[in-house]
């Protein structure tokens, strides 16, 4: 599992290329060599495997957009391996190269859900054109699913967060004040404190209401491409540009767009959003009109986006514009009196969903959950509720034996923590959770219900002290 494996990367993309992650299964090296020459100047990843197997393990611990895969392996075919990928959920595109085609084959690759099929040997622009093909196809697939979540965020209407304390109260009420005015909100906290929640609230408590909630994920949109997926581009923009396409700012129109980790927009890009927000108008990219907007903003990160301003990462001005109302969450370790009411809101919400029993929590058990930090907050207990449902058991004594320092210190409830115990309390945690997943970032990131992004993160703040 651990085994090294050739990963080609590639930061500059040409206009209208994906910022795509490519898998190469096959077991001729020729092929493999061929393929990579061919892709690596376009695509921001490209992985080789030689077989199945590898293939596997490799699909454990990066994303990948695209399979380019040989229908006949070492020891199985490509399609069998297929179906098995699919039933265990890969949701990526896949196209099959291969030497020997017969109609039965083809019509039963596509049915596994193949995006195409191509004989070899064949010619860099073939190869190319079905890349493009595909990336096309998920595009479309994106707009349907904005489309889609917008038609569920008005069925599923949140009104805020679970919980009586305090701190939570007090958020509540200045939610349902702020949700009923026009002004732009930024929403900070750790990671997993419910941003995102909260950027539903305002929407679904709002007159706007009835308008589309779009969002969209600053962080996983490839630099290059950002800008037009925003505000949109004229037929003819960039090469690949074939079409005119409205951007995200256009689908939110009535309604409000909601900007997550704004932290990561690349610094050009900044001063043309700052632009868009006061004047509400947008300009396609490669076009002469401005377009009026009415779109409210809502921005969140999970760093302290002051601090970006401080490290000349983040423009100021934008800053204050993004905060005319401030919001940040608290992390769940400041409010562990709310944990019995967030567990009972998760075994209810999740329930019906995995079609399971609910579970009878003993007070001691829920005293566990009241001991633990939460480093991955409000996200981790509903994964460990989702996790115990599903076992039909609560499992508490794992959060702890992850990290006998964690348990040893959580137990005395007397200890006055400052910044840095935390910090390093934290930094053990993270680390017995690594451990225990022999070093696999991706699972260690699940279990803690954190993005692999943030435990990266936090190893590079850690790394600087
Ligand atoms: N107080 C709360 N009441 C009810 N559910 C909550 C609360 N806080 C968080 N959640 C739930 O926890 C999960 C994580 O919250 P959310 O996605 O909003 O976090 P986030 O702050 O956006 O995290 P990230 O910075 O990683 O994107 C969601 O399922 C959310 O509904
Ligand atoms: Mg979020």
């Amino acid at each position: 599992m651990n085994q090294v494996q050739p990963i080609s990367t590639n930061d500059k993309n040409p206009d209208g290329w994906p910022f795509w992650s490519i898998l190469i299964v096959d077991d001729e090296p020729g092929m493999r060599n061929f393929l990579v020459k061919t892709l690596v100047p376009r695509c921001h990843t490209v992985i080789e495997a030689a077989s199945a197997e590898d293939a596997a393990d490799i699909l454990l611990n990066h994303h990948v957009d695209l399979i380019i895969l040989d229908i006949s392996l070492p020891g199985r075919s490509g399609v069998s391996w297929l179906k098995e990928l699919r039933e265990q959920g890969f949701s990526g595109k896949v196209i099959f190269i291969t030497a020997f085609a017969d109609l039965e084959t083809a019509i039963e690759a596509l049915r596994a859900g193949a995006s195409d099929f191509i004989l070899k040997p064949f010619r860099v622009p073939q190869i190319l054109n079905a890349v493009k093909h595909c990336f096309e196809n998920s595009q479309l697939a994106r707009e349907n699913y904005v489309l889609k979540r917008t038609l569920s965020s008005r069925s599923q209407i949140t009104h805020g967060l679970v919980g009586h304390s305090p701190v939570i109260v007090a958020l509540n009420q200045s939610l349902r004040r702020f949700a009923t005015v026009n002004s732009t909100v930024l929403l900070q906290g750790e990671s997993g404190t419910g941003k995102e929640l909260v950027a539903h609230a305002l929407h679904d408590l709002s007159p706007r209401a009835q308008g589309p909630f779009v969002p969209v994920n600053c962080a996983s949109m490839s630099p290059e491409l950002i800008e037009s997926e925003l505000f949109g581009h004229a037929k003819g923009a960039f090469s690949g540009a074939t079409k005119a396409r409205d951007g995200l700012f256009y689908y939110a129109q009535g309604g409000t767009l909601f900007l997550d980790e704004v932290a990561e927009l690349p610094l050009a890009l900044q001063a043309t959003l700052l632009r868009a927000i006061e004047d509400l108008k947008i300009r396609p990219v490669g076009s002469t009109q401005l377009l009026p907007v009415n779109v409210r903003i809502i921005a969140a990160t999970n760093r302290s986006l002051l601090e970006e301003v401080v490290a000349g990462r983040f423009r100021k001005d934008l800053y204050y514009r993004l905060q005319v109302v401030d919001i940040t969450l608290p992390p769940l370790r400041s409010h562990k009196e709310d944990i019995p009411d967030l567990v009972q809101h998760f075994m209810a919400q999740l329930t019906p969903l995995l079609g399971v029993a609910t579970l009878d929590i003993t007070p001691t058990e829920m005293s566990y959950l009241q001991q633990y930090d939460w480093p991955g907050n409000a996200r981790e207990l509903r994964n460990l509720m989702e996790r115990s449902l599903i076992l039909g058991a609560l499992n508490v004594s794992a959060l702890f034996s992850l990290g006998q320092s964690v348990s040893e210190s959580t137990t005395d409830t007397t200890l006055q923590r400052r910044g840095t115990d935390l910090q390093s309390l934290e930094k053990q945690h993270i680390l017995a959770v690594l451990d225990s997943v022999q070093g696999d970032k991706t699972q260690a990131a699940q279990m803690l219900g954190i993005s692999r992004r943030t435990l990266e993160r936090r190893y590079a703040e850690w790394a600087s002290l």
